[in-house]
C-alpha cells in the first residue's frame, strides 16, 4: 500500500547560492534549521521591498527512506515552492518545477531506493522570472519565496493509483446520482496481471453506501457507478462523502486512494446562479493568501482560520482565491463549511509574449485543476489571467484544458473591460465604477451588450477607496458604505449572479501599488484579519447569528468641526434603539430608502438629540421639534442658520426669555454633551421584541490591555501549529481605544515562539501576533506589556 511521510521539520536553510550545495557531501551544519511552511526572508509589515521577498535560497535535509518491502517508487511531493525549484537527491539532479502555487512530485532515482537515507537538496529561486506567470510586468501582489507549503515523501509499490476524480450527474431525482470516476494508475504498461479497482462510496462515519468492482484495461479511464438517496452538498448543509478506490492485482490489494466529495448541482444563468436548483446570490470577497511577516507560509490552522473568518464571521457565501490556487487546507475547510470558491490560474493583467510563458500558464492551470477538481466548494474555474486582454488563441486553449480536465464545472475569466470575447461560460467582470457618486455597479448590458450571458462581478471597491484600520471614523464609514452600496446594487439586479468585493484583508504588494509602503489597504479586514468597519456590512447580511456593530464611537473630536453626523449601525436586527444615559433618544430601522435591496440594510441615526429634549420643562412639542432641528442643523453646519430658522428660534427664545448664553448652553448640553455627568450611549439591537445585543459607548476613564488567542490549544502534527493572538487596548467598558497606536511588547514562555518582531504597534487600538509551536508539549504563556498599564497574558496548551 502506498504511504505518505510528512517531511516538514528540521530542514537546513541558507539564503545564499552555490552549485556545491547540491552535492551530497556539502557541509550544511552551520545553516539555519527551519520548518516547513517557510518563507525565505521574513517580511516587515510595511515597506517590504521586492528584494526582500525574492532571491535564491537552498534547503537541505537528510531523509530516511522507508524499508517497506515492495516499495519500488519513491517521490517527493511539494505542495508549493515559490517560485522555481530544482531538486537533487544525493547529488543527482532529479527534476525542476516552475510556478509558486501548484504542487509537484519529483521521483527519487531508482539507484537510491535500496539506501537507508539520502540527502535532499532544493534550490529555491524566488526571482521574478518574466517567463513564469504571474511575472513579466507589474503585479499587484508579492510572491514571497520559499518552500512555503508542506513537503512529503510518497512511497508506492509497482502498481499504484496516481489520481482519482469523481463527478456526478443527477438522475431523475437530484439525490440519485450517476457517478463518473476517472482514475489514473501508475504501473508497468501493459499491466501484466488482472487489475481491478474496487470503488466505494461511504459516509464520513465510515459506513459504506455503495461499492462496485471493476476490471481495468488501461492506465487511465472512466468508470461508472450509481448512488441512490444521497444528501446534497449545500452552503447550509455541506454534506461530504468519503470516496475510495482500492487497486488489486489478481485480487490482491496493492494500493488505495481516498478522497472527499460532495454532490451538488451548479448552474450559472443569465438570471443568476443556482445551487441545487435554488437561486443563490453570491456575496463574497477576494482573498490573498498573504500574512504579516511570513508571506504565504502559514500552516493548516491559519488556512482554516481564513475560511472560518470569511464564512463564520463575515457571513459571505463565496470567496475568489485571487489570483492563484490557494493552499489545499483552505479549500478543505471551504468544503467543510459550505463556502463556495472561485479559483484561477496565477497572473495579473499581463500575458507574456514568449510562448514559454503561455506554456507555463497552461501547465499551472492543469496542475491546479488536477489538484482541486474533487472539491465540491469550487464552482468556477478562472481560465484567464486576471484583467488581461482578449487572446482567443491562448484562452481557447485554457478554456479547452479546463473543460477537458473537468467537464463538470463552468469556466469564467476575469476581465475589466466590456464587450470581451466570451469563450467561457460566465462573464466575470471587475467593476470599479463606483467612486462614491457614480452608480454602484455598471449595467450588465453596457458591459456584455444584449447577449443573455451569465454575469458575475468578481471585484469592486478595492483601490477606489483604501482605508487603514487607524483611519478616522468618517473614512472607515465611507469605506463600509461603498461596500454596502455595491451589494445593494447587486441584489437589485437579477442579471447579476453576485458580487465579490476587493478584498478580505490588506496585503503586501509591489512598489507600484499600495500606500507607498508596499501595502494595499483594500481589505475589509487588516493583514491580521482584524475587521474594519466594512467587514460588518458583510457580517450583518447573515442570518446565522445576531450582528450589530456601531460605525462610530461618538466622540466629537473624531469628526471635522465636532460634527458626528449620521451614525451608521451595521446590523441584522429588526431595529436599533439608542439611549443617552437612561433616555431613549430614538429607534431606527434598517435604512430601506438608501439601501432598498440589501438583505439587512444598515441602520442610520441622523439625530442624536431625539427625545432627550423631553427633559426640558415648559416647552411644547412643536417647540422641542424646532429646537431639535436647529441644534442638529447647528451641529452639522455651524451657527450660520437659514434666515427662517433664525427667526423662528429667535421668537422661541423670546417667549421663554432665553439669552444667547442659554442657547449656547443648550448646544453644549445636547450636541456636545458637556455637562458634569458621564457621557454614555447605548445601542440596543432588537429582534422579536427583545434586546438581543447591546453596545455601550462612553469616554474611557482608563485603558487596559487585552489578549485573545483564537484557539485554546496548539497541536504539532505533520508540521508546526500557529495561533493568532489579538491584542487590543480597551476601556473599562470594553470599548476599543481606537485612537491608540500604542507600542506593545510580546514575550513567549514555554514550548512555542513568536513569529515576527516582539515589539509591535497597535493600529486603531488593535493588533495581533502569531505564535508557533517548536516541538515539545506543555503550557505556553504569551505576555503582552506596554507602559502605563498592567501586562496581560494568555495561556495555551500545546498537546
Ligand atoms: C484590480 C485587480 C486586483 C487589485 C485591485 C485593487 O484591478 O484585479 O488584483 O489590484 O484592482 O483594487
Amino acid at each position: 500500500m502506498g504511504t505518505r511521510y510528512p517531511l516538514n521539520f528540521g530542514w537546513r536553510f541558507t539564503c545564499t547560492d552555490d552549485p556545491l550545495y547540491a552535492q551530497q557531501a556539502c557541509d550544511d551544519s552551520d545553516w539555519e534549521v527551519v520548518d516547513i511552511p517557510h518563507v525565505m526572508r521574513e517580511l516587515p509589515m510595511q515597506y517590504a521591498s521586492t528584494d526582500s521577498v525574492t532571491g535564491i535560497g537552498w534547503y537541505r535535509r537528510c531523509i530516511e527512506l522507508p524499508s517497506t518491502v515492495g516499495t519500488v517508487h519513491l517521490a517527493l511531493r511539494f505542495e508549493g515552492v515559490a517560485t522555481k525549484a530544482s531538486v537533487w537527491v544525493d547529488g543527482i539532479p532529479c527534476g525542476t518545477h516552475e510556478g509558486a502555487f501548484t504542487p509537484f512530485e519529483i521521483d527519487l532515482p531508482p539507484v537510491v531506493l535500496h539506501k537507508q537515507e539520502v540527502v535532499v537538496a532544493i534550490r529555491c529561486d524566488a526571482q521574478e522570472d518574466p517567463l513564469v506567470p504571474p511575472f513579466g510586468h507589474v503585479v499587484d501582489y508579492l510572491v514571497p519565496g520559499g518552500m512555503y507549503r508542506e513537503v512529503a515523501l510518497l512511497a508506492t509499490g509497482a502498481y499504484s493509483i496516481a489520481d482519482l476524480f469523481v463527478h456526478s450527474e443527477p438522475m431523475e431525482r437530484p439525490e440519485d446520482r450517476e457517478l463518473t470516476v476517472h482514475y489514473a494508475l501508475r504501473c508497468p504498461e501493459p499491466p501484466g496481471e488482472r487489475i481491478s479497482l474496487h470503488l466505494r462510496l461511504g459516509d464520513m462515519q465510515g459506513n459504506t453506501i455503495v461499492s462496485s468492482l471493476h476490471d481495468i484495461a488501461g492506465m487511465e479511464g472512466d468508470l461508472h457507478m450509481q448512488a441512490h438517496g444521497v444528501g446534497l452538498w449545500d452552503v447550509e448543509h455541506p454534506l461530504l462523502y468519503a470516496f475510495s478506490a482500492t487497486l488489486a492485482r489478481d485480487g490482491i490489494p496493492c494500493d488505495d486512494y481516498a478522497i472527499r466529495i460532495g454532490f451538488r448541482d451548479i448552474r450559472f444563468t443569465a438570471k443568476g446562479f443556482f445551487l441545487n436548483g435554488r437561486l443563490l446570490k453570491l456575496r463574497g470577497l477576494n482573498r490573498h493568501q498573504l500574512y504579516p511577516y511570513v508571506g504565504a507560509a502559514m500552516p493548516r490552522r491559519q488556512q482554516y482560520a481564513d475560511a472560518e473568518f470569511l464564512q463564520g464571521e463575515l457571513g459571505v457565501n463565496v470567496v475568489r482565491t485571487s489570483h492563484y490556487p490557494p493552499s489545499s487546507h483552505f479549500l478543505d475547510k471551504c468544503d467543510e463549511l459550505g463556502l463556495l470558491v472561485i479559483t484561477e490560474l496565477p497572473g495579473w493583467q499581463h500575458i507574456g509574449a514568449d510562448p514559454r510563458w503561455k506554456e507555463s500558464a497552461l501547465r499551472q492551470l492543469r496542475e491546479m485543476i488536477l489538484r482541486d477538481r474533487n472539491h465540491p466548494s469550487i464552482i468556477l474555474w478562472g481560465v484567464r489571467i486576471n484583467e488581461s486582454a482578449d487572446d482567443d488563441a491562448f484562452y481557447g486553449k485554457t478554456n479547452d484544458t479546463a473543460c477537458w480536465l473537468d467537464p463538470s464545472r463552468p469556466t469564467g475569466g476575469v476581465r475589466n473591460f466590456g464587450s470581451s470575447h466570451l469563450l467561457e461560460d460566465v462573464y466575470t467582470y471587475n467593476d470599479f465604477l463606483h467612486d462614491g457618486k457614480r452608480p454602484s455597479l455598471a449595467d450588465p448590458v453596457r458591459v456584455v451588450g444584449k447577449r443573455p450571458v451569465p454575469y458575475l462581478v468578481t471585484e469592486h471597491t478595492g483601490h477606489m477607496f483604501p482605508a487603514r484600520p487607524g483611519d478616522p471614523e468618517p473614512v472607515l464609514t465611507e469605506h463600509a458604505l461603498r461596500h454596502a452600496r455595491v451589494l445593494d446594487a447587486m441584489y437589485a439586479d437579477d442579471r447579476i449572479s453576485g458580487a465579490i468585493g476587493w478584498c478580505m484583508s490588506d496585503y503586501q504588494t509591489h512598489s507600484q501599488f499600495g500606500g507607498g509602503d508596499g501595502v494595499c489597504w483594500h481589505g475589509v479586514a487588516d493583514m491580521f484579519r482584524i475587521p474594519k468597519y466594512a467587514a460588518y456590512v458583510y457580517a450583518s447580511q447573515q442570518e446565522r447569528r445576531p450582528v450589530m456593530h456601531v460605525l462610530s464611537q461618538l466622540h466629537i473630536g473624531s469628526h471635522p468641526a465636532h460634527a458626528i453626523g449620521t451614525v451608521w449601525v451595521c446590523t441584522n436586527c429588526e431595529s436599533v434603539q439608542l439611549y443617552f444615559r437612561d433616555t431613549l433618544v430614538g429607534s431606527a430601522f434598517p435604512d430601506r430608502s438608501r439601501f432598498p435591496h440589501l438583505l439587512h440594510p444598515p441602520v442610520a441615526f441622523d439625530d442624536l438629540i431625539g427625545n432627550r429634549l423631553d427633559e426640558l420643562e415648559g416647552f411644547s412639542k412643536r417647540e422641542r421639534d424646532l429646537l431639535r432641528e436647529t441644534l442638529n442643523r447647528a451641529a452639522t453646519d455651524g451657527f450660520d442658520l437659514p434666515l427662517l430658522m433664525k427667526v423662528r428660534v429667535g421668537l422661541l427664545m423670546k417667549r421663554h426669555a432665553l439669552r444667547p448664553s442659554d442657547a449656547v448652553k443648550l448646544f453644549e448640553r445636547f450636541v456636545l454633551a458637556w455637562d458634569d455627568r458621564d457621557v454614555q450611549w447605548e445601542f440596543r439591537g432588537v429582534a422579536g421584541g427583545k434586546t438581543v445585543l447591546s453596545t455601550v459607548l462612553r469616554p474611557p476613564r482608563s485603558v487596559h490591555l487585552e489578549i485573545v488567542p483564537d484557539q485554546p490549544a496548539m497541536h504539532t502534527g505533520e508540521t508546526y501549529d500557529v495561533v493568532r493572538c489579538v491584542i487590543s487596548l480597551r476601556s473599562e467598558a470594553g470599548t476599543l481605544a481606537r485612537m491608540s497606536h500604542q507600542a506593545v511588547h510580546v514575550d513567549v514562555e514555554g514550548p512555542a515562539k513568536l513569529i515576527g518582531p516582539a515589539d509591535l504597534n497597535l493600529s486603531g487600538g488593535v493588533g495581533a501576533c502569531y505564535v508557533r509551536t517548536i516541538g515539545g508539549k506543555g503550557q505556553v504563556r504569551i505576555v503582552v506589556s506596554c507602559p502605563h498599564t498592567k501586562p496581560v497574558s494568555a495561556t495555551i496548551l500545546v498537546d
